[in-house]
């Protein structure tokens, strides 16, 4: 295993849309378990692999207090979505930065696991939001996207600082 480097915004590479896995072998295999391992070594609750420059669908959850109930979802499709939900969101992208987003309350994900076995699920609260929040990175949305102009343009301006003086 091996921990793998997280991208920040506004890291243009954020911005790359993902392709579907078409051969589940070990290389998904392996993606899926360094992903896992980098998110809880964050810690963070879900990671998309867009996050980690590796552009196909595949995103890991997991939103347990025991951090043993891991969720993974390659290819995942929104198959259902009703109702409407506040909820403030962080993002290993977008460290110490947390805002409200309104996403759908209640999703149905069609996806398949590491090893290419359909899945669904139906989710709400949380869950709901770390999928959506999760799947739009594969599209290389961020949830600062939600935000307005103005509060983007200073976390873009605050993120630049950072980055600057870190190199
Ligand atoms: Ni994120």
């Amino acid at each position: 295993m091996a921990l793998l480097t997280i991208l920040e915004y506004p890291d243009p590479r954020l911005r790359k849309v993902a392709v579907p896995v078409t051969a589940f072998g070990p290389e998904v295999a392996k993606l899926v378990r360094d992903m896992a391992e980098t998110m809880y070594a964050a810690p963070g609750v879900g990671l998309a692999a867009t996050q980690v420059d590796v552009h196909k669908r595949v995103i890991v959850i997991d939103i347990s207090d025991s951090k043993d109930d891991l969720l993974v979802l390659v290819n995942p499709e929104i198959a259902a979505a009703e109702g409407e939900a506040e909820c403030e969101e962080g993002c290993l992208s977008v460290p110490g930065y947390y805002d409200k987003v309104t996403r759908a309350a209640r999703i149905t994900v069609k996806a398949r696991n590491e090893h290419g076995e359909p899945i669904e699920r139906t989710a709400e609260g949380l869950l709901a939001v770390c999928i959506q929040h999760e799947m739009d990175h594969l599209v290389g949305k961020m949830f600062v996207d939600y935000l307005s102009p103005l509060k983007r343009a200073r976390l873009t301006a605050k993120q630049r600082k950072k980055q600057r003086l870190a190199s």
